[in-house]
């Protein structure tokens, strides 16, 4: 990245823990500071918003109960493109926020060969190279940098029909339609894992925090980066203090 993108990422998350608070306990790390969840609530929101006027405008079976909500079907049709803008616009904060930890490594190539022990929650704790993110977390991420270039793109191409040569505009269609789908199929997962999934995750998109036993179970790597203590050592000396009780 850039030191103009980084030196103003630094710059905002500066301007950003002025203007709200994140409070850290004793047992508990910093997981999202302000801005980043600044920016994630709002590219979740416009996320949504596209979503919701996406389906309208798709399904007419949908459309005749969501379209009313955005104020009826032509108003629907015109608030779509703009908020999918404002989703594109947040992301690309949000892409320059966590680009660095979102670098795909050896690690995470290992963790997508794991995913089926993850899913079915096999291991107590994950492995101890699981770092800040792990190999899931960024596929999402990478998902949405690919799907948010392939609405940018179609949707201008749809915008501006008049001026596009119509198979353009068809092929624009379906490309458009299939990253949606992707789209929703990869929001639904995330969901899941970040609240029922993953007990502990949610609060850190809320108050900035985690545990630290959150922290060693999920992100061993993370956790002995910040902490310098070891993962497992401090989960075994956790289990054996709850035995002795
Ligand atoms: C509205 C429901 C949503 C909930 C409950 C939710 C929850 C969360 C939480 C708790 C995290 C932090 C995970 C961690 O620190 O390990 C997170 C991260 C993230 N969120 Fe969301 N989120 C939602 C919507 C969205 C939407 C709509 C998008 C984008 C389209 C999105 C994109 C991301 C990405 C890329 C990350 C980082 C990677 C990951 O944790 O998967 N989120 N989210």
């Amino acid at each position: 990245m850039s030191s103009t993108a980084k030196n103003f990422d630094e710059k905002a998350r500066g301007e950003f823990a002025r203007l709200g608070t994140t409070r850290v306990h004793r047992g508990e790390l910093l997981r999202h500071p302000v801005y980043t969840r600044f920016l994630h609530w709002s590219v979740a929101i416009f996320f949504i918003l596209s979503l919701l006027t996406g389906f309208a405008i798709y399904s007419p079976w949908l459309f005749h109960w969501i379209a009313p909500l955005f104020g009826g079907g032509p108003r629907t049709r015109l608030l779509h493109p703009w908020f999918g803008v404002l989703f594109n616009v947040f992301f690309l904060f949000q892409f320059l926020n966590w680009f660095a930890p979102m670098a795909w490594t050896e690690a995470d190539r290992r963790w997508t060969k794991r995913m089926r022990r993850y899913v079915t929650n096999e291991d107590r704790l994950e492995s101890e190279d699981v770092g800040f993110f792990n190999g899931g977390q960024k596929l999402y991420f990478w998902a949405i940098v690919v799907s948010a270039i392939l609405f940018l793109i179609t949707g201008l191409l749809m915008w501006f029909d008049d001026v596009v040569p119509r198979w353009v505009v068809a092929v624009s269609y379906v490309i458009h339609d299939l990253a949606g789908l992707l789209m929703l199929a990869g929001f639904i997962i995330h969901v899941y894992e970040g609240t029922a999934h993953q007990p502990g995750t949610f609060r850190s998109m809320i108050d900035g925090t985690v545990t630290e036993r959150w922290a060693w179970t999920h992100h061993p790597g993370w956790y002995r980066a910040i902490t310098g203590r070891d993962a497992r050592e401090d989960y075994e000396r956790e289990k054996r203090r709850q035995e002795e009780r």
